[in-house]
């Protein structure tokens, strides 16, 4: 998809990101607290701060990337966030004057950058701003190829008399590449969110920050700590900058 860039996913889903049916993110932000050691603290994605204001609320000293205007302007619209400092940066190769204690980049957004190599990239970006001993967090869901069929996959998530919400995907297992669209059908419209994507196996992830100087310390199945197991269907992982 030759026109996906940084910034498509902010233009697309910002009107209805906040409104989209995430979870609460208080057992996040517990997690997180855990993690924050000395400060300051570092969110890569920060999006519209769904997790970053409810962290800042706690007297946590944050920051924050993201390429989006949309995004950050939707950040910036709400209450509690003016302490909050945004680097209008790619998560993909950046570099910032500052080091922090902990680093996070959750819900899936590893998986925005489009190339191993640009995840890579974006570990030893990582890696460059978090102090030695300072901890890296990462959350992603886990690859799970048996649900496409001849590498496709449509779901109905929503659906009423006036309104349904079909999910279409392709996947691309040799480029571990999933291109999604989210056809919402409401008020005689058709509206469409895509998000194009590529998933990473744990074991590659732990390769990546490897690479790029981190060890794991824990992996986790949830934010409230269950155990990492085959049936997990995210994980949480905490690296440790060496
Ligand atoms: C799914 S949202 C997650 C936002 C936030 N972390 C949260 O938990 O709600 C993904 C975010 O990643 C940002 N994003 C996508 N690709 C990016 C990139 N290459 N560099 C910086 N931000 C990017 C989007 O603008 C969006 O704000």
């Amino acid at each position: 998809m030759s026109e996906w860039n940084a910034q498509t996913y902010g233009s697309r889903w910002s009107g209805i990101y906040d409104g989209l049916p995430w979870p609460e993110p208080s057992e996040t932000v517990d997690f997180l607290a855990e993690w924050v050691g000395s400060g300051p603290v570092l969110e890569l994605a920060i999006g519209t701060g769904r997790v970053a204001i409810p962290l800042a609320r706690r007297g946590v000293e944050i920051e924050g990337i993201d390429t989006s205007d949309e995004m950050i302007a939707a950040l910036r619209a709400k209450e509690d966030q003016e302490q909050i400092v945004v680097h209008q940066a790619d998560i993909g190769s950046f570099t910032l004057d500052r080091q922090y204690s902990m680093a996070f980049l959750i819900l899936n957004t590893i998986y925005a950058l489009q190339s191993q190599e640009e995840q890579i990239s974006c570990f030893e970006s990582a890696a460059s701003v978090i102090e030695p001993g300072g901890h890296f967090i990462v959350e992603a869901f886990m690859p799970d190829p048996t649900r496409f069929r001849r590498n496709s996959w449509t779901q109905v998530h929503d659906i009423g008399l006036d309104h349904v919400l079909i999910e279409a995907d392709k996947h691309d297992p040799s480029t571990q590449q999933i291109l999604e669209q989210h056809i919402h059908i409401r008020d005689g419209k058709i509206e469409l969110y895509p998000a194009f994507l590529r998933y990473i196996w744990p074991s590659e992830m732990d390769l990546m920050a490897r690479l790029a100087g981190f060890s794991l310390v824990h992996r986790y199945g949830s934010w409230t700590k269950d155990p990492f197991t085959a049936r997990s269907g995210q994980h949480v992982s905490v690296y440790r900058r060496d």
